[in-house]
């Protein structure tokens, strides 16, 4: 059992990794602001657990992390601001909570006996991955203020190992899809729009790629990171080496869901959009023997199902704020 202090707990990548690590029996402490992207509702069935405590609080309070951080053994740190189309409307945000948020997690940890920080990297550093897939070694071009200001935190957290000797570990993952994440992003957006009969916003020619992954699988990935010994300072990527297209993407909900492809909507493009993300996945492969249990079509699926079985989840965040933001990015439509 550890201690573990889980920033951006409430979130799409840092809720399911909380049900696991509280199902797995260790004491998690979440730290999470709350933002438009956080949601208590993502951990409701958690909360009455012993082995879970909530903190509402910002990483950028020194003092919070600095005080949660002494009573952990690690501290695994998700918290950001991750919409690549929010970063182009509104960057300062994203240097705030991803490069000052993160600054201030280290500099609590660092004040303290942590056996491990894994900084929750993501494979957007790369920038575009021409040709083979980016290594760990691949330089990193950056192409939007949100993997921008990631690019920043992924640096500072291997200069607190190099200088101080804080046993960071980074993780580089590729596009996740899953329960609970919100629907401003590809997958839900597309899937909840398509079960409400709306069009399903393609931008530019939608031949532009990610490498998708099920976020169990990047959630086991991470409890291996968690363990390992000797690979304090690396980077670890984490991809399912599943490329697919937006249009792919839209047909085969379309297709699943018994909707027209008549639903799919090109759009303006994104500025600076990213043809292609991909990474190469042999480190983490050979070194700590991962791989990923499901494939694309299956993980797919059950999300889709999923999000069929949870309007209740959806429909208010849809309903919410969310709204405001939607209609300045589509311009009012819908
Ligand atoms: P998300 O937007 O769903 O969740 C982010 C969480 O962080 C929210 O709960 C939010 O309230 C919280 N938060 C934001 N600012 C905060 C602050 N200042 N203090 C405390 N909490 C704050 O994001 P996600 O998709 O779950 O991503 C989690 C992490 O994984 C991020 O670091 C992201 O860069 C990284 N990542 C995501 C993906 C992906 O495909 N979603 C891929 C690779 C890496
Ligand atoms: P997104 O889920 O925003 O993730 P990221 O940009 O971080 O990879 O977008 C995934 C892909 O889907 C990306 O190529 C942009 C595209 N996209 C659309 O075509 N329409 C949309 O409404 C959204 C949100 C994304």
């Amino acid at each position: 059992m550890t201690r573990l202090l889980v920033t951006g707990g409430a979130g799409f990548i840092g809720s399911n990794f909380t049900r696991r690590a509280v199902g797995q029996g260790h004491d998690v402490v979440v730290l999470d602001k709350l933002t438009y992207a956080g949601n208590k509702e993502n951990l409701r069935d958690l909360l009455d657990a012993k082995n879970i405590r909530f903190v509402k609080g910002d990483v950028c309070d020194q003092g919070l992390v600095a005080d949660l951080a002494a009573q952990a053994d690690a501290v695994v740190h998700f918290a950001a601001e991750t919409h690549v189309d929010r970063s182009i409307l509104e960057a300062g945000n994203f240097v705030q909570t991803d490069v000052v948020g993160t600054f201030s997690v280290l500099e609590g940890c660092r004040k303290t006996n942590v056996d491990r920080v894994i900084q929750i990297s993501t494979d957007e550093v790369y920038g575009e991955a021409e040709g083979n897939p980016c290594r760990e070694d691949a330089p990193l071009m950056p192409k939007s203020p949100y993997a921008a200001s990631k690019a920043g935190a992924d640096r500072l957290a291997y200069s607190y190992f190099a200088t101080y000797g804080l046993p960071v570990v980074i993780s580089r993952c590729t596009n996740n899809y899953g329960p609970y994440q919100h629907p401003e992003k590809l997958i839900p957006l597309f899937v909840t729009n398509a079960l409400e009969d709306k069009p399903l916003p393609v931008y530019g020619t939608g031949k532009n790629t990610r490498d998708w992954i099920h976020v169990d699988d990047h959630c086991a990935a991470l409890d291996l990171l968690l363990e390992a010994k000797g690979v304090e300072g690396e980077v670890f990527n984490i991809g399912a080496s599943e490329e697919y297209s937006v249009n792919e993407i839209g047909t085969a909900i379309l297709n699943t869901l018994g909707k027209p492809k008549t639903l799919l909507k090109s759009v303006a493009d994104r500025p600076g959009h990213v043809r292609r993300h991909a990474v190469e996945t042999k480190k983490i492969r050979s070194k700590l023997g991962w791989k990923p249990s499901r494939s694309f079509t299956q993980g797919l699926t059950e999300t889709m199902q999923w999000y069929r079985e949870h309007e209740a989840w959806w429909k208010p965040i849809k309903a919410g704020s969310y709204r405001d933001y939607h209609s300045a990015q589509h311009h009012g439509a819908d």
